[in-house]
């Protein structure tokens, strides 16, 4: 979701002239968008702002503005007294609506040529939200008090925004929001949204992040199965495999529901690449529990799975951390070794097959499944083309064009 602000922020600058630079000193404003998911995040960008301290020094009619979640929480107050050389905050809720008023802040537009680089992902894909805040009470997680509950845009809008995004070139469309499954717009639902969006001219693949377990329906299973520009991959995020946890984090399923919908999933569309998010030593964590996590990631064959030690986000006391940070670490890094053997195994079984994969450069580019995938020659930015999986390295596929 921060990606998606940031992009749509440098939209809002070039729509007035300005480009993006890579070389601080040519710029004539620094954006810090910050996130506070979890403490690290949040301290990383309090050590970025700090360190613009110097360029603020030396460029005193440069503009640094502080937006996202981390400056919603702490809020402009604290930041403005603690960073005096910062001009403007616009937390996370505000973000939309002052986009265009921050560049404004800048004056005249130089009027440089524009470009439309992404940020973040390379020009064939182009992230579009559809919805924000969210209304899960995960105990956990500070999204919905600094983005705040769900809002969900209407289908015109998103229709609006994704074609815009197809005709400027982008081939693939990532559909984003923090429960984005959960869509609903009057009588649109998510499955209904997702046929909009795939029978737009241009598009090539439609993916989607995050999912939450609980929203997928028949109707999507169906869609999933009748579709092949739907993604074969699915980012459904997990958080634990013990249902002693899972009730406390008050995520709604147990593990073997979650596992039970998977396989649903995978049913409807064979082959499909699953990967996650775990956290470990949320509070109460035992030994068992850590197993149950453990047995997870071996029945759910993740592609990928990306895992957090437990970080408080509130002072309440039953959300205090209750596992040392040496138990943390030792079940982080056991975590971790389980999910790297895991998708070896899943990415050696794409060994011999198929896969459809947009190419980003010649030689480089991204499979139905997610799976990075590389070849000697002869792909065409922007084009999908057939790659016969010939070997898998670390997180990338091996192949040759067919
Ligand atoms: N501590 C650790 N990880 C967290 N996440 C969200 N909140 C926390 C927290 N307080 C993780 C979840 C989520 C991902 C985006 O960040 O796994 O899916
Ligand atoms: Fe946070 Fe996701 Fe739960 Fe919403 S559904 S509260 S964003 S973890």
């Amino acid at each position: 979701m921060n990606e998606a602000d940031s992009e749509n922020i440098a939209a809002a600058f070039r729509r007035r002239g300005y480009a993006l630079t890579d070389e601080i000193k040519k710029a004539d404003a620094v954006v810090v968008n910050t996130c506070t998911v979890r403490q690290k995040a949040e301290d990383k960008a309090i050590s970025q702002i700090g360190r613009l301290r110097i360029w603020k020094e030396k460029t005193p009619e440069g503009k640094l503005f502080v937006v996202g979640c981390a400056a919603q929480k702490l809020g402009g107050k604290y930041l403005k007294n603690r960073f005096p050389f910062v001009d403007e905050v616009v937390g996370a809720k505000a973000i939309e609506q002052f986009e265009d008023s921050l560049v404004a802040q800048l004056g005249p537009s130089p009027e440089t040529e524009t470009s439309h680089q992404n940020i973040y992902r390379s020009p064939q894909t182009a992230y579009v939200t559809i919805m924000r805040g969210c209304s899960h009470k995960c105990s956990y997680c500070i999204v919905p008090a600094v983005r705040g509950p769900a809002v969900f845009l209407s289908p015109d809008a998103i229709l609006k925004d994704a074609a815009e995004k197809l005709e400027a070139g982008a081939k693939e469309i990532v559909l984003l929001g923090q429960t984005v499954n959960a869509y609903r717009h009057g009588r649109t639902t998510f499955s209904e949204l997702l046929k909009k969006v795939l029978a737009l001219p241009g598009l090539g693949r439609l993916r989607f992040m995050s999912p939450h377990p609980l929203y997928f329906d028949k109707a999507f299973e169906e869609l999933l199965a009748a579709e092949p520009k739907l993604a074969r991959h699915i980012h459904l995020p997990a958080q634990s495999g013990s249902d002693k946890i899972l009730k406390a984090m008050r995520r709604g399923y147990t593990s073997g529901e979650y596992l039970d919908l998977i396989n649903r999933l995978r049913e409807a569309a064979p082959g499909l690449s699953v990967s996650t998010d775990f956290i470990v030593g949320y509070p109460g964590e035992t030994e068992k529990d850590f197993k149950d996590t453990l047995r997870l990631v071996e029945e759910g064959r993740f592609s990928l799975a990306y895992c957090f030690k437990y970080s408080p986000r509130t002072d309440k006391p039953e959300m205090a951390a209750t596992i040392s940070e040496t138990v943390m670490e030792a079940r982080l890094e056991k975590l971790l070794a389980a999910v790297k053997e895991n998708s070896r195994l899943v990415l050696n079984e794409r060994i011999g097959k198929i896969e459809e994969v947009l190419f980003e450069t010649e030689t480089y580019g991204r499979a139905s499944g997610n799976f990075a995938v590389r070849v000697k020659a002869g792909g065409t930015p922007g084009r999908m083309a057939a790659v016969l999986v010939s070997g898998a390295e670390k997180n990338t596929l091996n192949g040759k064009l067919q």
